[in-house]
């Protein structure tokens, strides 16, 4: 198994100010009560665990290569008394092997710019989520990295790895039969992008 491109999970001390309330970001991308959801490159569950919560009773598969960071989404989650994560350690490139089954939802947060085979990865999405589903991407604005600080340092994969949504939203569409949905404004420096399997 291979770490995408700078897909590093961010410290929580500075990516709690970027996203103070990832709950209100999934609500508003769509994410819904008793569907199923599965969370790709989830690192410790910044976005998974609150999924969750917003999904119960339906089942969140929390995908992630590594280990060290899916051992601490389950102790949060064991914390936080969250019953319906199911950690899963696997490479996100074989999707349809490592979910147990079909998803209403699949998330890609923070992760989509460091893929490397954009297209083979979306083609394998298509095929790991329900007929009426939807595919849910997460990414950072193409800016500088320089200007897009936190806590007074500059943050996220580097400028040459970011992409515009015109550019995810062809990358996807050019890739397989999803339709595009909706561009969600994540300020200040992301942009959600939904689409319809
Ligand atoms: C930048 S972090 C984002 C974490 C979370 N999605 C968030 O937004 O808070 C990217 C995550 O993707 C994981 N990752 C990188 N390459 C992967 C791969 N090939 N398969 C599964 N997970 C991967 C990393 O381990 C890391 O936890």
């Amino acid at each position: 198994m291979e770490r995408f491109q700078n897909t590093g999970q961010p410290d929580w001390d500075w990516w709690s100010k970027l996203w103070p309330t990832p709950g209100a970001t999934l609500w508003k991308l769509g994410i819904k009560s008793g569907e199923s959801v599965a969370e790709v490159g989830c690192g410790s569950g910044y976005f998974a665990l609150p999924a969750a919560r917003i999904a119960e009773p339906g089942s969140v598969y929390a995908i992630d290569l590594d280990e060290a960071l899916l051992a601490e989404l389950d102790r949060l989650a064991d914390q936080q008394n969250i019953g319906n994560v199911v950690p899963i350690h696997g490479d996100a490139r074989n999707l349809t092997a490592v979910l147990p089954e079909r998803v209403d939802t699949l998330v890609v947060a923070n992760t989509f710019h460091g893929i490397d085979d954009q297209a083979g990865f979306v083609q394998h999405a298509f095929d790991a989520i329900e007929p009426g589903g939807r595919l849910v991407v997460i990414n950072w604005h193409e800016r500088p990295r320089e200007t897009t600080t936190v806590g007074g340092e500059p943050r996220g994969p580097p400028t040459e790895l970011r992409m515009k949504p015109g550019e995810t939203e062809d990358t996807v569409l050019s890739a397989a039969a999803f339709v595009f949905d909706r561009q969600v404004d994540l300020p200040p420096y992301h942009y959600g992008l939904v689409f319809e399997r």
